[in-house]
């Protein structure tokens, strides 16, 4: 079945929030798909980047990639990436992945410096992700899985070797989320 992937509007907010609620653990399942609608609102300089994923006509994946922005750097722009997720019947057909590429290719047209996530490491990898790249750059709160926090690299900004504290969009917010 071929994939598509779009740019999200608001009438997508229903199928975003099912991706989420039967892609991850139930347990987690409510946070993030929250997580996800409200990106979809939030309106941020520079602004959130929101793709979905459609099979056969319908939503089947959705990623979201919102701004961060450092304490001591003006001229630098930074994103984070998440949620990700696929419905559950669709895995392993390379959508998160094309989801994943499709976003950091539209983040590397507009100059962006450096992407972050927190997320599995076995699987960003394969992305270019890697901890090594996020180690002087501070998350918004405290983790609780710090081998989770990641970054890659995709336009250098100049040498700088001072740990960097970064903030989120108003969505991210939340110590529940980290
Ligand atoms: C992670 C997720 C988005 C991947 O979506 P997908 O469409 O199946 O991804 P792809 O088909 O492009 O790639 C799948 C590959 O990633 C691997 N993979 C998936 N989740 C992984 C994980 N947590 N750790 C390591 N590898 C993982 C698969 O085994 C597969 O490997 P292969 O290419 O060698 O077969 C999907 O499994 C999902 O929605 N999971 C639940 C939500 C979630 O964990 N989101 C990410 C939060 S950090």
């Amino acid at each position: 079945m071929s994939v598509r992937i779009r740019l999200a509007t608001s009438l997508d907010r229903d199928d975003i929030r099912d991706v989420h609620l039967s892609a991850f653990p139930e347990c987690e399942s409510q946070l993030v798909a929250e997580l996800a609608a409200n990106l979809l609102n939030e309106d941020t300089d520079p602004e959130t980047i929101t793709l979905v994923a459609e099979a056969g006509g319908q939503v089947v994946g959705h990623i979201a990639f919102s701004p961060v922005t450092a304490d001591s750097r003006n001229r630098w722009l930074g994103y984070i990436l998440g949620p990700l997720g696929v419905k559950p019947e669709h895995h392993k057909a390379g959508i998160g992945s094309k989801l994943v590429k499709s976003g950091i290719g539209q983040l590397s047209e507009k100059g962006v410096n450096v992407v972050f996530v927190y997320g599995d490491p076995e699987f960003y990898r394969r992305f270019g992700f890697s901890v090594e790249a996020a180690t002087r750059f501070l998350p918004p709160y405290e983790l609780k899985y710090p081998f989770g926090w990641q970054a890659m690299t995709l336009h250098e900004s100049g040498t700088n070797e001072r740990a960097v504290q970064l903030s989120c969009a108003a969505s991210l917010r939340n110590p529940a989320l980290w």
